[in-house]
This record gives structure tokens, sequence and C-alpha cells, in this order.
């Protein structure tokens, strides 16, 4: 990076990873309440595989002139902070952006944010590490506040997706609100599922009490729901139809800088799960994009600028 510019990953006319090009774009100063961070690490999400593939500029979600920002969640450290900010420069953080439409993204040197969407990264924690958690940590935590604690007669949860990182969240965070957890993953996903608490199936019956759709199953997974039972997905643009009684809600992850905080100390401790696939340069983000397109791929691809 020179004086004036850094480097990021964008997408002018989104059509899959090889649309994926680096730019500089001018170094901007931090506003009022607002921090600039470093990036160290950002993940990389089944969302900006969409972004990459213009899913959801065909939505109508996206409307950026000349090129769009890629990434969610992020690690690095603060370079720079605006007024207002208590944090100061070269603390350790971690976060995610706020929404689809946007110039920015974390596949990028810097990045400037709202301080209330970072969280402090606790000692111990590897920024590659911790890159990881923001968007999916905090998606399974806000899952679960739209399904509520179980009641006390039907608490038998299935968790579609339970070896991806919503589903392995979610798994691991049910429990503490009444839940008991069962996995629907790949056969060879048994033992990971089994180590996160959970009961384990690959060919899950019909009847349960709610699902968690971490494995984005849609209509498929509504008719595992029991008459009158509770359904939660993943995806706010394809909310599948109520029916038999069964309420049905999406969640849309929201950027929430206490509860990321908790979610990190916990993933510090050995009480989440975290996995990394592979670290990769950001020069590489197509090679990641298109080793996740073809599934099977367990933990996350990291991108280092
Ligand atoms: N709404 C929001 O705010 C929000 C936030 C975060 C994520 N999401 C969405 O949540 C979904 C999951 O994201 P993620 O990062 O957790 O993805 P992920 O890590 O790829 O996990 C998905 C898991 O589901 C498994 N799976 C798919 N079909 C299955 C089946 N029929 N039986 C058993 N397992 C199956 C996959 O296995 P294979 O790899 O073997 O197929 C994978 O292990 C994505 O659609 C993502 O866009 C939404």
């Amino acid at each position: 990076m020179n004086a004036a510019t850094y480097r990021a990953a964008v997408v002018r006319t989104p059509a899959g990873p090889d649309s994926i090009e680096i730019v500089d774009v001018p170094l901007t100063a931090p506003g009022p309440g607002e921090v600039r961070v470093e990036i160290a690490a950002a993940g990389v999400n089944p969302v900006d595989l969409g972004v990459v593939n213009g899913v959801f500029h065909a939505l109508g979600m996206v409307h950026q002139p000349e090129h769009t920002g890629i990434g969610w969640d992020f690690a690095g450290t603060i370079a720079a902070v605006g007024p207002g900010v208590e944090l100061a420069v070269g603390t350790r953080v971690a976060g995610l952006v706020d929404g689809f439409d946007r110039d920015f993204g974390p596949y990028a040197e810097q990045l400037v944010i709202p301080a209330a969407q970072l969280a402090v990264v606790p000692d111990g924690l590897d920024l590659t590490v911790a890159a990881t958690v923001p968007v999916n940590a905090l998606a399974a935590a806000q899952l679960l506040d739209l399904l509520g604690d179980a009641p006390a007669d039907g608490n038998r949860l299935l968790v579609t997706g339970a070896a991806g990182a919503v589903g392995a969240y979610t798994a691991a965070l049910a429990p503490e609100r009444g839940w008991r957890v069962t996995g629907l993953a790949r056969e060879q996903d048994e033992e990971f599922v089994r180590s996160l608490g959970a009961e384990f199936t690959a060919a899950p019956e019909r009847g349960w009490d709610a699902v968690a759709d971490g494995a984005a199953l849609q209509e498929a997974a509504v008719a595992l729901v029991r008459d009158g039972g509770a359904f939660v997905g993943v995806q706010p643009s394809a909310r599948p139809a109520a029916e038999r009684g069964i309420s049905v809600d999406v969640v849309v992850t929201h950027p929430d800088g206490a509860r990321l905080g908790d979610l990190l100390a916990r993933t510090a401790a050995g009480e989440l799960p975290a996995r990394v696939q592979a670290v990769l340069p950001l020069a590489q983000a197509a090679e990641a994009h298109r080793a996740m397109a073809k599934g099977g791929v367990r933990g996350r691809y990291v991108l280092v600028p």
C-alpha cells in the first residue's frame, strides 16, 4: 500500500470467481464513531460466492455504480480511530460489515467501519481463527434468538448442516436454551458432530419439534418439522412457505459487538468450534471460491492481504 491507496478485491460485473479483481482504492479517514482496521484475515463465506456470482445483484440488493466490495467477516488491528472512539490504535479486533450494497469489504488491506460492529480479540486467539467467527457465530446466536427457549414438552431440535459453520455453532449453543440437539450431516462428519455434544443423523425421520436449517435445505427441512413446530432458515431472500401450523422464520445476521466479544472469548476458551481449512493470499480469492463451490469443505478459507 502506498500512502494514499490500499488494495481491495472487488467485482465490477459479477460473473463468478474469474470476475474478482484487485484494485487500488483511496484511503479514507474514519469518521465519528468509526475506526480504520488494518485487515489481517478475512473469512470466505458462502454468501461471498453469491455476491461474486451476481445472485444478489439480480435480486436487486446491490446497486454499486463502479464495483462491489467482497467479504463479511474479518480480524485485524486498529490503525486509526475517529472522534468518540475509545478503542486504541493497535488493538486486535474482529467484526463484520452490515448489508450487501457496498463498494468496500473485508477482502482488502484496510476497512473503515463503526467501532460498535467490532469486538476485541482475546489474547491467544490467532487473527486467522478470529476472522472465521463473526458472521457464523452471530448467525447461530441470532437464529437461536428467533427460535427461543425450548418448550418443556418438546425440545427435540434438528440442526441441518451441523458440520458446517452456522450449523456447528447452532448445535453447540442450542443446549443452553434447553434444546436437545441432533445434527444432520454427512456420514463422514459423525465424529465432529458428536464432538459438539449433539446426537447425529445422516437420514432424519420427520417429526422434530424444531429445525434450524444451517444447510439451507429449505422446504425439505420444513417437511421434517412436526405439525405446529418451529423452523428457522438462513436464506432471507427465499423464505419457505409456512405449512401445518409451523412457525417459519429466517435469520438476518446483524453486527453486535458486545455479543461477538462473548463468542470470541468462548472460542478462545475452546468452548466453540473454530476450523480453518486453509490460509491463502488475497490474490488467490478466486481459488478459494472455486474450492468452496465444489462443496465438502470443512472449516473456512481465510484470505490474508
Ligand atoms: N441469513 C444469514 O444471515 C446467514 C448468515 C450466515 C450464513 N448464512 C447461510 O447459511 C448457510 C450455511 O452457511 P455455512 O457457512 O455454515 O456453510 P457451510 O460451512 O458450507 O455448511 C453447510 C453444511 O451443510 C452440509 N449439507 C448440505 N446439504 C446437506 C445434506 N443434504 N445433508 C447433510 N449435510 C448437508 C454441507 O456439507 P457439504 O459441504 O458436504 O455439502 C456443509 O457441511 C449458507 O447458505 C449461508 O449463506 C446465512
